[in-house]
């Protein structure tokens, strides 16, 4: 594989392939900076908000990227309103940065959500089950339950939402002492171009 860390030799096709092939290690490999990108929505009041999530799937066939979260969390309800929605990753080793931009869909109790819930592990499930609501104020540091019995875990599907993003543009920055390589794509319009860095 041609890396996106070799730029002189890659075209704009090529960085593009081996920005999905940096996604699907992400996905696979959580000790690939890839693994934990930066989620930025945009509030009622037009307020940004960024925040890490985990990187569920990358598939470049459908050009869509994939995390899972909380239906009583703010982000949720962002996108409710709002499915804009952005994704910084950055990977120490390969110095790669990559700046998603999509457009966000809820996926709640249907075949997406389902097939998620599968494959996620118990540890993860269990987050969903938390009570009160994520973000909601405590009385107390620990005035929170996190559940424990198969049954309270298997509850948490309730609150679970696999989020599908379909990216409609990437940017690639790659940072190298020699000048760095800059890069965008729009999937939708089928462009790419060398940007200055
Ligand atoms: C390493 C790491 C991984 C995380 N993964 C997720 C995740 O996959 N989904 C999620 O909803 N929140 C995840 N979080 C928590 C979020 O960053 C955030 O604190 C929480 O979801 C509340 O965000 P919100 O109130 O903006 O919705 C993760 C946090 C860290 C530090």
């Amino acid at each position: 594989m041609t890396r996106a860390a070799d730029p002189d030799l890659a075209t704009l096709p090529e960085v593009l392939n081996a920005a999905w092939a940096l996604l699907g290690r992400g996905v696979a490999d959580r000790r690939h900076g890839f693994h934990h990108p930066c989620v930025a929505t945009i509030d009622a009041e037009n307020r940004p908000h960024g925040r890490i999530v985990i990187l569920r799937g990358a598939h470049p066939a459908t050009q869509t990227m994939r995390f899972h979260t909380d239906s009583r969390s703010d982000k949720c309800i962002d996108i409710a309103a709002n499915p804009a929605i952005s994704l910084t990753f950055y990977d120490t080793g390969d110095r790669i940065q990559l700046r998603v931009e999509g457009s966000a869909r809820l996926h709640r109790d249907d075949a997406v959500a389902k097939a998620a819930w599968e494959s996620s592990q118990r540890m993860s499930r269990a987050c969903y089950a938390t009570m009160p609501a994520p973000g909601s104020v405590l009385a107390e540091r620990d005035a929170f339950s996190l559940p424990v019995e198969d049954a309270e875990i298997a509850a948490g599907y309730a609150n679970f939402v696999a989020v599908v993003i379909a990216v409609e543009r990437i940017e690639w920055l790659f940072l190298r002492h020699q000048g760095h390589r800059r890069a965008r794509f729009d999937l939708k319009a089928g462009n790419a171009e060398w940007l200055s860095p």
